[in-house]
């Protein structure tokens, strides 16, 4: 008998507007991403750029982290990212805010981009459209529109990579042109090996979605980027899974949450850590994993998912790939439609009441 995960037809209508063909699609958007930024009309910055401050929520904000990971390792400004209303009060003219936001319509990202305005502060707008598209375009902000019409959070690349290529053709990041291609190549490759036509028996992303479905992920990242990656793979399960999971990282872990483990097995009998490794993970951290997984012992189920690839940008998007697909397989095993997001509709739209009452 087929694994539920190898039913296709079964899992074509549990996912009515496509959520796997547009994660499928990802590694041509990503491409389609690097070519929109390379040949869209750069302005020049009036001032050298001496913090860079992200904008946005949600889907929209993860890509602001992946930039700050792309700058940490190869760049030499600082990135900030600001999911709140308010921009910290370190911005001024020397600040570059890309105010990212899919919709255009997201009042947290709106009320920063405003903020920059005011304190002077140098500002690019990313969106499909919306009222952020509305104002850059009246203001004369520069705007780089990516295409509309599916959930923000299929749309990573779009988010996220323009600001890295506008970044190198600004000089404030190095050539990415090899690493991106090999990206581009490694997505492919991540694709046919984790995509719904591949058999569950050889197929990673749905094993680890069967293993912990019916549990509480605990995400934990193994330091620097695997600490975003498991973010965004907390997300995905959030909005795609419509279930818990929890998100940490190592080193920070084993100051605080490690405690969590001597009391584990009285709250929940069903939790399930994933970390998320890297193949050069410094001895000290590969020792902290060690030792967390004898403390964390039979407490829980331990499953590990290790990036692959030469450069940062390589490894950063391959686990992240991985996770989107382990969102949707559990999406479907929880019987739940992976698009659907009615709880933060319906919280938009009474903060939007609230706006319109003022
Ligand atoms: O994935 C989603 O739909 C959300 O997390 C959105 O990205 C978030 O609500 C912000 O909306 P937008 O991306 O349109 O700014």
């Amino acid at each position: 008998m087929a694994h539920p995960l190898d039913e296709h037809g079964q899992l074509r209508s549990a996912d009515p507007h496509g959520m796997m063909a547009l994660t499928l699609d990802f590694p041509a958007q990503c491409k389609r991403a690097v070519e929109l930024a390379g040949e869209w009309r750069l302005p020049n910055l009036p001032r050298e750029p001496r913090l860079i401050v992200v904008s946005g929520m949600g889907g929209s904000g993860i890509g602001g982290d992946y930039l700050r990971a792309l700058f940490e390792a190869h760049g030499s400004l600082p990135v900030l990212v600001v999911r709140d209303y308010h921009l910290p009060r370190c911005v001024d003219p020397h600040t570059l805010l890309f105010a990212v936001s899919y919709s255009g319509n997201t009042e947290e990202t709106l009320s920063c981009y405003e903020q920059a305005r005011a304190r002077g502060a140098m500002r690019v707008a990313i969106s499909s459209g919306g009222e952020l598209q509305v104002r850059a375009q009246r203001e004369g902000v520069p705007h780089l529109q990516v295409p509309v019409g599916q959930p923000p959070r299929t749309a990573l690349g779009y988010l996220f990579l323009p600001m890295a290529v506008l970044c190198e053709r600004w000089q404030l990041l190095p050539n990415l042109e090899q690493v991106l291609a090999r990206t581009l190549q490694r997505l492919v490759q991540s694709r046919d090996r984790w995509g719904i036509s591949v058999a569950y028996e050889q197929n990673h992303a749905k094993q680890l979605a069967a293993a912990l479905h019916g549990k509480l992920p605990l995400l934990y990242g193994s330091g620097d980027y695997r600490a975003i990656v498991a973010t965004r793979w907390k997300g995905q399960f959030n909005e795609n899974a419509k279930q818990h999971a929890f998100a940490n990282t190592f080193p920070e872990l084993n100051h605080n949450e490690i405690l969590g483990w001597v009391g584990a097995k009285r709250q929940a009998k069903n939790f399930a850590v994933v970390v998320l490794r890297d193949p050069d993970e410094s001895i000290q951290i590969r020792t902290r994993v060690e030792v967390t997984r004898q403390l964390v012992g039979d407490a829980a189920e331990w499953h590990e998912a290790w990036a692959e690839g030469d450069s940062l940008l390589e490894r950063l998007l391959m686990l992240t790939y991985l996770g989107d697909f382990v969102s949707l397989y559990l999406a479907y095993l929880n019987g739940v439609d992976p698009y659907a997001i009615d709880s933060i509709d319906r919280l938009k739209a009474e903060l939007a009441k609230l706006a319109s009452s003022e």
